[in-house]
């Protein structure tokens, strides 16, 4: 389904301020898998984000998504099968246009409601409601109004109103309280397995790693450092995430955020 294949990306080379930020990077993402991704600040999660998306073109390397090859493919055009959350819950959704406003971009329709049918209006509605935030309720307000909790609950339902190939989740729960990241969490849980959308989502927070989706990904200078699934993933502990991660990286997690985590604390 997403397939990297020696994916490089140095910012600023040349420079003194030359970073690479993925080093040879190469996965075989299965339709279906929902990978978590977790390693400290700086191990170019977000990197691989950018180089699946498009935000920039790779140095090195391909990506194949549904079996085509889109390395030279601008971002515009893979969004419209890539589905993407921030941590930034204000990203994602116009917020001076209506909750119904966004649903009909999302949709298709280019935001016009007068292009949305009462069939639209019903499928905005029930897809609404399973949100279980009322905001089905509250189609004419305008987005800004919204909790942060609910903004990115919604982003979440356009970001997978046409089911994409691939959903990348970057820390979309990291900004909320962790009751309404929990609340969040979960919605994601219920929405990519009904759907069955094959998604990426990066956590500092390795609880939230282990319990949702199928596959687990280590992170660190750049390279997967630990991938891991089945009967092993199911017995690991945080404990020994973090155990691996002092192996395979040769250094601790300390003064990492992945270290709140360990703690039991910090975002999901
Ligand atoms: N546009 C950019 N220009 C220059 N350097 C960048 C750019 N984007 C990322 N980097 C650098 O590349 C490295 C990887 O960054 P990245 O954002 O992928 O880390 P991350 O794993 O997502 O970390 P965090 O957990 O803090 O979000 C970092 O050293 C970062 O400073
Ligand atoms: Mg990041």
């Amino acid at each position: 389904m997403l397939i990297l294949r020696n994916v490089s990306k140095t910012f600023n080379p040349g420079t003194p301020d030359a970073k690479q930020a993925l080093d040879q990077v190469s996965l075989h993402i299965h339709e279906g898998d929902f990978v978590s991704i977790i390693g400290a600040n700086g191990a170019g999660k977000s990197t691989l984000f950018n180089a699946i998306s498009g935000s920039f073109y790779v140095d090195q390397g391909s990506v194949l998504l549904g079996g085509q090859d889109v390395t030279m493919v601008p971002e515009h055009q893979r969004a419209k099968v890539i589905g993407r959350l921030f941590q930034d819950p204000m990203r994602g959704s116009a917020p001076d246009m209506s909750i119904e406003e966004n649903l009909a971009l999302a949709a298709g329709n280019g935001g016009w409601l007068s292009r949305v049918t009462a069939a639209d209006k019903k499928a905005f509605r029930d897809r609404l409601s399973l949100l279980g935030m009322g905001l089905e309720n509250r189609m004419k307000q305008p987005v800004g109004l919204l909790s942060g909790g609910q903004r990115q609950a919604l982003t979440l339902l356009m970001a997978t109103y046409h089911v994409p190939k691939v959903l990348l989740l970057d820390e979309h729960t990291a900004a909320l309280d962790p009751g309404t990241a929990e609340k969040v969490l979960n919605l994601t849980r219920s929405i990519v397995e009904e759907n069955r959308i094959t998604c990426l989502m990066i956590t500092h927070n390795m609880q939230s790693a282990l319990d949702l989706g199928n596959r687990t990904l280590m992170m660190d200078r750049g390279r997967v450092i630990y991938d891991v699934t089945g009967e092993e993933r199911a017995k690991l502990t945080i404990r020994d995430l973090t155990e691996k991660f002092r192996q395979a990286s040769g250094h601790s997690l300390n003064n990492d955020r992945m270290l709140l985590g360990v703690a039991g604390g910090g975002e999901a």
